[in-house]
């Protein structure tokens, strides 16, 4: 059990195995442990940021161990530089086998204490995320984790005020951890039907609504994408429906998420190389799941549903083929140019079931295209949308979760590049613009404000900053929470 909880203290009373403070650059350490610092401070150690020095006991502080940690310039110290320092902060705690650490809490410049408290107590939990259950250990130690984090506020601040920001913070790395944990698990566990189970967890714990079409289900509802592509799947698809009922009668958000368990591209099979990441290929799921999770647990008084169809993409003698032409429930034609361009067909199913909602606004999460990471790398996800506001709304939301997406445009050419030749569309409109051409497919599909986030860069990959481990990133979980958050104000 990890437990994050703020304090009011003198910094010398904090009893504690290690006192975390942070050090501006080129600027002193707090008043009271400026004799403890100096060494460090007249040596090499600056405060710039991502940097610390540990030192051991001093005469005037009660705890055992000081640790300084560089903030950088106070003028651009932000609420997720303050994510990552907690972070580092933690982890060096549990690199050092200590099952406590206090932290002296640093408010960025243009941040609230509450927010501040969230932001450390986020950063801390994602920071220790690991995972690690399929590693038997061999007999080693069993390794140690940190048990308290302590946020120390001053004696000016309102410690209830820290504390409420603090549990928010959990909640959020929370449902980011659970979306990380879905994601990282191999798809010889996570099958459409264990995501389900995970959908129906979530449903009981919370007081949510749900609904999974089985096979026979999805036929019977006419979600063509999902059923053509988990037609030739041994582990059957899914199409799960979790409603939060918080907003009485107001039009709900339907948030998406993309959820291919294993995308091996079908009979328009992918190459050996780096095949294995296509496990990741559920991480819009998984997000959407993981933000049910924190909107739950906050008891948001809003109305969410969260759509997920969840497949395989696999070869076999029954698998759809290049050439083929499916009729979609709108009545459009789609012709297949490449059973890879799957995820484009299951999300068209999602969105043409959102509109039954009546939806304020449709959010849909998906590593969608190869594309998108050629056009932002790992640092941004591609976000497109048929409302100007609607994106802005979801960028801000994404930048103050340290979870960045960039606009990029869904000009008529772009859907001009999808016309058919023998069907109305086609479901690849080649290599020119691929991230474009797919949001392109999706708009054919959204009849009601709607924004998409192709996080193929940013759901996983190699370790990402103090707080992203490698694997899977939890993108773009704690975005839609925030969202969501945003349209309670
Ligand atoms: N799941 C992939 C996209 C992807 C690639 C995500 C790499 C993460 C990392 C998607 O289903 C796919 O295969 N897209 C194709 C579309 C193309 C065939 C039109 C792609 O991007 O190559
Ligand atoms: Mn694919
Ligand atoms: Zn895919």
């Amino acid at each position: 059990m990890f437990e994050i909880q703020a304090r009011q203290a003198a910094l010398e009373e904090v009893v504690s195995p290690l006192l975390a403070v942070g050090v501006y650059k080129d600027e002193n350490a707090p008043q009271t442990l400026a004799d403890a610092a100096a060494p460090a401070l007249s040596g090499d150690f600056t405060g710039a940021s991502g940097t610390s020095a540990l030192l051991y006991t001093a005469d005037n502080i009660a705890s055992e161990r000081l640790l300084l940690v560089g903030l950088g310039d106070r003028a651009s110290f932000t609420p997720e530089k303050l994510r990552r320092t907690a972070a580092t902060v933690a982890k060096r705690a549990r690199s050092l086998k200590l099952r406590e650490a206090s932290f002296l809490l640093p408010t960025p410049p243009d941040a609230d204490l509450e927010s501040a408290a969230q932001c450390a107590a986020e950063g801390a939990s994602l920071g220790l995320y690991r995972f690690t259950r399929y590693k038997s250990g061999n007999g080693e130690t069993p390794r140690q984790e940190l048990e308290s984090f302590e946020l120390v506020v001053e004696a000016s601040s309102d410690e209830d005020t820290a504390n409420r920001g603090a549990r928010t913070g959990v909640r959020y790395a929370e449902g980011a951890a659970l979306a990380r944990d879905l994601a990282n698990e191999p798809s010889n566990t996570a099958t459409p039907e264990y995501l389900a189970d995970k959908a129906r967890d979530i449903a009981e714990r919370h007081g949510m609504e749900i609904t999974v079409l089985d096979r026979a289900g999805i036929e019977a509802e006419g979600l063509t994408g999902l059923s053509t592509v988990g037609r030739s799947a041994a582990n059957e698809p899914r199409f799960i429906v979790l409603e939060h009922r918080g907003g009485g009668e107001a039009a709900p958000v339907v948030i998406v998420g993309k959820a291919v368990t294993f995308d091996s591209g079908g009979i328009s099979i992918k190459p050996t190389g780096g095949m294995e990441d296509m496990k990741f290929d559920m991480s819009g799921g998984a997000a959407v799941l993981g933000a049910m999770e924190t909107v739950g647990s906050l008891e948001l008084p809003l109305n969410v549903v969260a759509l997920v169809p969840a497949t395989e993409n696999l070869p076999a003698g029954d698998a759809f083929k290049p050439g083929d032409i499916l009729t979609m429930q709108s009545g459009k034609t789609v012709e297949i140019l490449t059973t890879d361009a799957e995820g484009r067909l299951i999300l068209a199913d999602a969105l043409l079931y959102a509109k039954r909602y009546d939806p304020a606004a449709v959010i849909d999460c998906a590593t969608l295209t190869g594309a998108c990471i050629v056009a932002l790398g790992n640092h941004a996800s591609g976000l497109m949308g048929n409302d100007e506001d609607l994106i802005a709304e979801v960028q801000t939301a994404g930048e103050t979760a340290g979870e960045r997406s960039w606009p990029l445009p869904l000009f008529d050419e772009y859907t001009e590049q999808i016309k058919g030749d023998t069907a109305d569309i086609k479901n690849s409109g080649g290599r020119g613009g691929g991230a474009l051409t797919a949001g392109a497919f999706l708009k054919e599909f959204a009849d009601f404000p709607w924004v998409h986030l192709d996080i193929a860069g940013t759901a996983f990959g190699k370790k990402g900053n103090a707080y992203t481990p490698k694997g899977a990133t939890g993108v773009p979980t704690r975005t839609l929470v925030e969202f969501l958050v945003g349209r309670v104000r």
